[in-house]
């Protein structure tokens, strides 16, 4: 628990990793890049870990797959996040990972409910088969040691489950098998990402293990995680949806923990260079990457950059459509977004917007655009 005043106790998690800030940006698949994660902990995130690969595909060497676990442009300490069913496979994608990424920390997943990894065993479905989830844990732990290996669960299969106390069993099961973190997510598989977490078996978790545990769901500002701390007996906090488009948010959050004051939220031309710079390091960010590639050694500069801004494009247009979200003109400026064939159309369309709002907020009364619902924060 913690006091805004008091000195914020460092999340240890062994082998000399500590998690300065416990407030962690939590995996997203398709968000949480590489250069979103450095965002996000140049703002005051304390910790990241990748989104999730699958073990058999690391195993292969799919390409895609690997990329997921790029560490190159992260700071440490920094997770790699791996999913799976059989104990064998898991432990040797680990040793891969060990061997070509180093990362601090290798994280489990437990508690992704999307059927093509729950039909594979792997995920939240280890909720229903605990014996299966302590022996992946048993050898992942015992081939990344001394580095730390933790696990992400949530909080039951659907609602009975939950109610039946399988988190904290599971938990208190993990926790012997070696993991040195858990986080819990507070949804059941069944709710997906809908509805409302539940907090009280989060706070049950925390309570019957002695490692630190990281609540999360639906912690999207700062008085949210300063409740969630001062209540629930976890460690940390992990956001998720909160942080899309919003990096700064950790920053805001940082200052809270801290006890200074929350600065304001960023106003538009802010977010708009924040931007800039997400198109300019993504972009940079894979020209690195091509660089890097024997294959492209014999390449022209053109073409390297050509196929960087390609690769960067997909990265980006969520990020943008984000960061301009809610400002006036923003549904004429993300309709413009939309059709952008480059990165750098990317932000010179952002730029344009940053110097002349006012035009797209006509333009966009003009068309009589529908105001959109969705909003970056619930994803609804
Ligand atoms: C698009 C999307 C992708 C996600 N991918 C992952 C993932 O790769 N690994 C993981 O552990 N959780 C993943 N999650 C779950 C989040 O880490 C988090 O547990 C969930 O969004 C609840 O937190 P929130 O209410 O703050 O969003 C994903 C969630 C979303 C919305």
């Amino acid at each position: 628990m913690i006091a805004a005043t008091a000195p914020i106790p460092a999340i240890r998690l062994g082998n000399g990793v500590a998690i300065d800030m416990p407030v962690l940006l939590a995996p997203m698949a398709g968000v949480t890049d590489g250069v979103f994660r450095g965002l996000c902990r140049e703002a005051g995130a304390g910790y990241a870990t990748t989104e999730f690969a699958r073990d058999e595909a690391l195993l292969r060497g799919v390409r895609q797959q690997l990329d997921l676990t790029d560490l190159h442009v992260d700071r440490r300490p920094v997770g790699v996040q791996i999913f799976g069913a059989d104990p064998e496979t898991m432990r040797r994608a680990a040793a891969g990972v060990m061997a070509t990424v180093a990362p601090d920390v290798l994280d489990i997943n437990m508690g992704c409910p999307a059927p093509k990894v729950t039909n594979g065993q792997g995920g939240s479905s280890l909720l229903r088969d605990p014996d299966r989830a302590v022996a992946i844990m048993r050898a992942v732990v015992a081939e990344v040691a001394p580095a730390p290996a933790t696990v992400k669960i949530r909080v039951g299969w659907d609602d009975p489950h939950r109610d039946s106390g399988i988190a904290v069993d599971l938990a208190r099961r993990l926790e012997d098998a070696g993991a040195r973190m858990i986080t819990v997510h507070g949804r059941t598989r069944q709710q997906r990402y809908e509805g409302l977490a539940c907090w009280d078996t989060i706070a049950a978790v925390a309570e019957a293990v002695a490692v630190p545990v990281i609540g999360n769901g639906d912690v999207q500002s700062p008085a949210d995680v300063l409740h969630r701390l001062r209540t629930s007996g976890c460690a940390g906090v992990a956001i998720g949806r909160g942080a899309r488009g919003r990096p700064w948010l950790f920053g805001q959050i940082a200052a809270a923990v801290r006890g200074e004051p929350v600065p304001p939220d960023p106003e538009l031309p802010a977010r708009l260079a924040l931007g800039l710079e997400h198109v300019r390091r993504q972009v940079a960010y894979e020209i690195a990457c091509l660089d890097a590639d024997p294959a492209n050694e014999r390449k022209a500069r053109a073409t390297i950059e050509g196929l960087a801004d390609g690769r960067a494009l997909g990265h980006l247009l969520p990020h943008v459509m984000w960061y301009v979200w809610g400002a006036p003109g923003a549904n004429e400026a993300r309709r413009v977004l939309s059709k952008a064939r480059t990165a750098v159309e990317l932000g010179d369309i952002l730029a344009d917007y940053a110097a002349h709002p006012e035009a797209y907020h006509r333009r966009e009364d003009a068309r009589e655009v529908p105001a959109r619902a969705e909003s970056p924060a619930t994803g609804a």
